[in-house]
C-alpha cells in the first residue's frame, strides 16, 4: 500500500511554478530519496504533504488521507530543513513539549527522552540550553524530535546537514534500523552517496518536474558501457574495434568501450582473442547516482519519461 501519493501535483508561488504536475507514490516501509537542485521543489513537496502548505493543484494523500488532515499528522514525524528550536530549551524540556503536542503520554515521555537523547548520542547535554548546541548537536535534536512519537511516515529535509562524518553514518544506520521495524522514511538530500547507500528508491526533481524515479539499482544501470584492461605493454587496436561499430576512448590504464544499442561485447572479445592480446579486465560499468544528477543538470530527462 502507498503511504505516500502525489498525483499531478502542483503548486504556483505567484508567477512561480515550484511544483509542476509531480506524481509518485512511496510503499510503506521504503526509505524514499527525493533528490534536486536548490529550488527544484523539494520542500514544498513535503510541506504540501505535511498540510503546511496548500497544493495549488492536484492532490496529495498520506496514509490514505489527503494531506494535511489533523490526525494523520500525529501518525507522522518532520525534521524541517531550517528548524530553528528556541534557545531556551534543554534537549530534554524540548522533547517533552515536542512529543506532549503528539499525544505521547507523561510516564513514557519519561522513559523515552533518555533513550531518544542516547540514540542520537547528544545524552550528554540533555539538561543543557539548545542556544549553547552546536549545529549537528541541533540536528541530531531534530531527528529525536522527529522519530520521538513513534511515527509510521518520517519526513527528514536534509538530516546530515552539519552533521559530521561519524554522526552521518550513525544517522543511516538509524534510517535502515526505522525501515527494518516498518517505518517509512522520506527523505530530501544533496548527499548523492549517502542516498544510494540508505534509500530504496530515488525520485529526481528539475525546476519542478519529476524527471527520473526507481530504485537505485534501475536508475544506475547504464548498459554496453564496459572497462577493458589488456596485459602491461598490449595496446588495443583501436580502429579495428571501431569497424565493428563499438565507440572506443582511453581511461586510465584502459580503455572504455560502448557498445551499440543491441549489441554484445562477444566481437570484441574475439578480435582480441584473434589478435593474440590477453584481456585481464572486462566489467560494465555502472553509473554512480552523482552521474545520473549530473545529466539531469545537464537537461537530459524528461518529464513523464521514468528515466
Ligand atoms: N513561501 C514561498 N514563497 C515564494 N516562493 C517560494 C516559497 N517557498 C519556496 N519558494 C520557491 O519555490 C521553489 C522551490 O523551493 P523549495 O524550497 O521547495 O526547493 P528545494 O528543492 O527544497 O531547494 P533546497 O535544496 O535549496 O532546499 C524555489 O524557486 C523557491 O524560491
Ligand atoms: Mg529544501
Amino acid at each position: 500500500m502507498a503511504v505516500i501519493e502525489t498525483q499531478n501535483l502542483r503548486k504556483d508561488y505567484g508567477r512561480l511554478a515550484a511544483l509542476k504536475g509531480v506524481s509518485l507514490a512511496v510503499e510503506r516501509g521504503q526509505v524514499y530519496g527525493l533528490l534536486g537542485q536548490n529550488g527544484a521543489g523539494k520542500t514544498t513537496l513535503i510541506k504540501i504533504l505535511l498540510g503546511i502548505t496548500r497544493p495549488t493543484g492536484g492532490g496529495a494523500k498520506l496514509l490514505g488521507e489527503p494531506a494535511g488532515r489533523v490526525e494523520v499528522r500525529r501518525r507522522v514525524g518532520y525534521l524541517p530543513e531550517d528548524h530553528q528550536f528556541p534557545g531556551y530549551h534543554t534537549g530534554y524540556s524540548l522533547l517533552d513539549f515536542s512529543a506532549a503536542m503528539y499525544g505521547v503520554p507523561r510516564a513514557d515521555r519519561r522513559r523515552l527522552i533518555p533513550e531518544m537523547l542516547s540514540l542520537v548520542r547528544i545524552a550528554s547535554a540533555t539538561h543543557k540550553k539548545i542556544k549553547g548546541y552546536s549545529k549537528g548537536m541541533k540536528q541530531r535534536l531534530g531527528i529525536a524530535q522527529a522519530i520521538l512519537h513513534n511515527p509510521e511516515v518520517i519526513f527528514l529535509d536534509e538530516p546530515t546537514d552539519g552533521v559530521d562524518p561519524v554522526g552521518r553514518r550513525e544517522i543511516r544506520e538509524l534510517m535502515t534500523r526505522l525501515r527494518e521495524k516498518g517505518h517509512t522514511v522520506f527523505l530530501n538530500s544533496h548527499l548523492l552517496g549517502e542516498v544510494e547507500q540508505v534509500c530504496d528508491r530515488v525520485a529526481i526533481l528539475r525546476d519542478g518536474e519529476l524527471v527520473r524515479e526507481g530504485t537505485v539499482a534501475d536508475l544506475t544501470e547504464r548498459k554496453g558501457r564496459y572497462e577493458l584492461r589488456l596485459a602491461p605493454g598490449e595496446v588495443l587496436p583501436e580502429a579495428g574495434v571501431r569497424e565493428l561499430g563499438f565507440e572506443v576512448a582511453k581511461a586510465g590504464d584502459g580503455w572504455q568501450v560502448t557498445l551499440p544499442a543491441g549489441a554484445t561485447v562477444d566481437p570484441v572479445v574475439r578480435l582480441l582473442a584473434a589478435a593474440g592480446l590477453r584481456l585481464r579486465h572486462l566489467v560494465e560499468r555502472r553509473a554512480s547516482l552523482e552521474d545520473v544528477f549530473m545529466a539531469v543538470a545537464a537537461g537530459e530527462g524528461k518529464a513523464g519519461a521514468g528515466r
